[in-house]
């Protein structure tokens, strides 16, 4: 059985790498290379694998999985300037793929016990655009 739970944020973010010429950053990136940053309301979508436990009836207790996410992601991702307030963004450009990554590793360690592991991590950065990831498993 697979459960999912969604959660949202707004961020800014930067997409560009230091280590390249502005131009090469303008055509790798385009707008998005912009150094003021810009804007997204992101969603994630956390999906668990497991089957419900015979005496709570759940794969995981919901409220501890809330409590997780709000933890983990929303308190340290919401209203932030991912580039400049959210390691490892410092270094790691923070495109949809690698909030992808850096979501799945923040959570995975107390999501994945048993009988629920982490399945996949959803991310949408715009209702037009979302990556899946599985962990570096798949
Ligand atoms: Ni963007």
């Amino acid at each position: 059985m697979f459960i999912t739970r969604r959660i949202e944020f707004s961020a800014s973010h930067v997409c560009a790498n230091p280590a390249l010429p502005d131009e090469e950053n303008r055509r790798l990136f385009g707008d998005a290379a912009n150094p003021y940053g810009h804007g997204h309301n992101y969603v994630v979508e956390v999906t668990l694998e497991g089957d419900p436990d015979p005496v709570s009836g759940m794969v995981l207790d919901l409220k501890e999985l809330k409590a997780i996410l709000n933890a983990q992601v929303v308190d340290s991702f919401d209203h932030r300037f991912l580039n400049k307030e959210v390691p490892p963004f410092d270094r790691t450009i923070p495109t949809v793929e690698n909030i992808a990554i850096e979501i799945w590793n923040r959570i995975e360690p107390s999501l994945s016990r048993p009988p629920a592991k982490l399945h996949s991590v959803r991310v949408y950065e715009t209702p037009n655009l979302y990556v899946d990831y599985f962990g570096d498993a798949r």
